[in-house]
């Protein structure tokens, strides 16, 4: 009975057990494909994937449309690339993982079904 009530008292206290609700602000409501998903692919990839850059640059690997990002979300290769887990060619290419709220945002999309929203 004790050991029930001291973990009762230690997970209330919430921002010890998420500190990350509480030390970051990233706005995961109302995700969808064209108001978060193109700016972060925009921002973070489309200096090589985009419309102009994607056959110099890319790989020939295109992200600059909904269809065109699709095959991508569909075979897994989007998520494993940025979450850099070794499953896919890491991403973006040469740098560091995007930051986390960007990556979360991604996979928030993926998981309701990646639609073109
Ligand atoms: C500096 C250029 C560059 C940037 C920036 C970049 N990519 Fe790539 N990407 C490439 C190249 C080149 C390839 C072809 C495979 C390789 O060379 O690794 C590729 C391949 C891929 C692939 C196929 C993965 C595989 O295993 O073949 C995916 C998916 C992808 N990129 C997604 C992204 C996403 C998402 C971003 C942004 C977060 C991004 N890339 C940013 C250059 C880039």
């Amino acid at each position: 009975m004790g050991i029930v009530l001291f973990s009762a008292c230690y997970y209330d206290k919430k921002d010890l057990v998420y500190p990350q609700v509480t030390t970051t602000s990233c706005d995961t409501t109302n995700i969808t494909y064209s108001n978060s998903i193109t700016t972060i692919l925009n921002t973070n990839c489309n200096n090589c994937h985009g419309a102009t850059t994607a056959n110099l640059s890319g790989g020939g690997i295109f992200l600059h449309t909904y269809a065109t990002v699709k095959p991508y979300i569909t075979n897994g290769q989007l998520v494993n690339s940025i979450l850099q887990n070794g499953k896919a060619s890491p991403m973006p290419k040469n740098m560091a993982k995007m930051d986390v709220c960007s990556i979360n945002k991604i996979i928030l999309w993926v998981n309701k079904g990646a639609l073109n929203n």
